[in-house]
């Protein structure tokens, strides 16, 4: 696994809004290249093992409701230092903080339905892409 992939979910609110696309053209338009990316729904159980950081969270049961209600779209995002640059792309996590020409700014409803996850360090990005692809799903790498 190299340092220059990050995963991102398109979630169920971008998904049920058809935006995946102008959510892929901003990514792409940014310059990183999709290197993975299937449409999955997510169990409940699936869900708490994933966001299991937050299970002492007060928004834990709702964020895995909320990830296991509908189709997202996983994928693996390569480019140099594509944790931070992907971060910086999606925006702050609650939309009305999140800076003009941010995902999150453009289409982001709410804190829980903010449209898009990115993993946060190298190694959440090794566990998180692992977590949904196997080495061979992974093209160009
Ligand atoms: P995500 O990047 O997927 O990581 C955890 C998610 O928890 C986050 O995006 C938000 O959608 C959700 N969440 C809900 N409330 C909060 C909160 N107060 N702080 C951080 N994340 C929150």
């Amino acid at each position: 696994m190299q340092d220059n992939l990050t995963l991102s979910i398109i979630k169920p609110d971008a998904v049920a809004r058809h935006i995946t696309g102008k959510i892929n053209e901003m990514i792409e338009g940014a310059g990183f290249s999709i290197v993975a990316q299937k449409l999955i729904r997510i169990t409940k159980e699936q869900a708490q093992r994933f966001y299991d950081v937050h299970k002492d969270k007060p928004f834990y049961d709702d964020l895995c409701n909320y990830i296991s209600s509908g189709a997202v779209v996983v994928q693996v995002l390569k480019k140099e230092n594509a944790i931070a640059d992907y971060r910086k792309l999606m925006g702050a996590t609650n939309p009305e903080k999140a800076e003009e020409g941010t995902i999150r700014k453009k289409y982001a409803i709410s804190i829980d339905q903010n449209s898009v996850h990115g993993s946060d360090a190298e190694d959440t990005a090794r566990r998180e892409i692992s977590f949904f692809f196997s080495e061979t799903e992974l093209v160009g790498c």
